[in-house]
C-alpha cells in the first residue's frame, strides 16, 4: 500500500519538522477514516462536475494545486517582497491539506462509483478538513487556508496564502467545468 509520503512528495517541501508532521498526521487520520484508498485517489477523476470522460486523477489535481500554488508564492515573495510576504512553509501546509476533508465527504455506491454522502452533505470538506487538521494540532493559520479555499471561503477576509491557495484551485477547476471549446 503507498504511504502518505509517497503519495504526498511535496511534504518534503515544508521545512518546519513539527509542521510537516502535522500535516502528513492530517492525510493519515482522514485515510483511517475514509471509504478510499490511496490507490483509488490515484484513479478517481478529481471532480463529479467536469462530466464522464475526465481523467485527471483526484491526487494530480491536488498535487498541481500545490505545485502552482508555490510557483505563485515564490513569485510574490520575489516582486512584492516585505510588501505581501508569503510564508510558504504555510502556503505549502494549506495547499497540501486543503481538500484533506474530501475524504470524508465521499462515500462509495454499490457498484463502487464515487458519490457524496450524508456526512458530506451536512459537511462539506472545507469544515471537516478543519477538524481533522485541528486533531493534529495543525495551527489556525494554515487551518484558515483549509477554511477559506472554497466558496464558502468567499464570506471571510483571506489571508495572502489562503488568496493564493483559493484562485490555484478554482483556476486549475472551472477550465474544466466551463470553457470556450
Ligand atoms: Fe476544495
Amino acid at each position: 500500500m503507498v504511504t502518505i509520503k509517497e503519495l504526498w512528495p511535496e511534504l518534503e517541501w515544508i521545512s518546519d519538522t513539527a509542521l510537516r508532521e502535522k500535516t502528513a498526521r492530517t492525510w493519515e487520520l482522514a485515510m483511517e477514516r475514509s471509504v478510499l484508498t490511496p490507490d483509488n485517489l490515484q484513479q478517481i477523476p478529481f471532480t463529479l462536475l467536469a462530466g464522464p470522460d475526465l481523467k485527471v486523477s483526484f491526487m494530480d489535481h491536488k498535487r498541481a494545486v500545490v505545485h502552482i500554488a508555490r510557483e505563485c508564492g515564490l513569485k510574490f515573495n520575489e516582486f512584492f517582497k516585505d510588501e505581501l510576504p508569503v510564508n510558504m512553509d504555510v502556503l505549502v501546509a494549506g495547499a497540501i491539506l486543503a481538500d484533506v476533508g474530501k475524504l470524508l465527504e465521499y462515500e462509495l455506491d454499490k457498484k463502487g462509483k464515487c458519490i457524496q454522502g450524508k456526512y458530506g452533505e451536512y459537511l462539506r470538506h472545507p469544515f471537516s478538513g478543519v477538524s481533522l487538521a485541528e486533531q493534529c494540532g495543525v495551527p489556525p493559520e494554515v487551518c484558515h487556508i483549509i477554511a477559506a479555499h472554497a466558496a464558502e471561503g468567499g464570506l471571510v477576509k483571506r489571508s495572502v496564502e489562503a488568496y493564493i491557495v483559493h484562485h490555484t484551485d478554482f483556476m486549475t477547476f472551472l477550465p474544466f467545468k466551463e470553457r470556450i471549446r
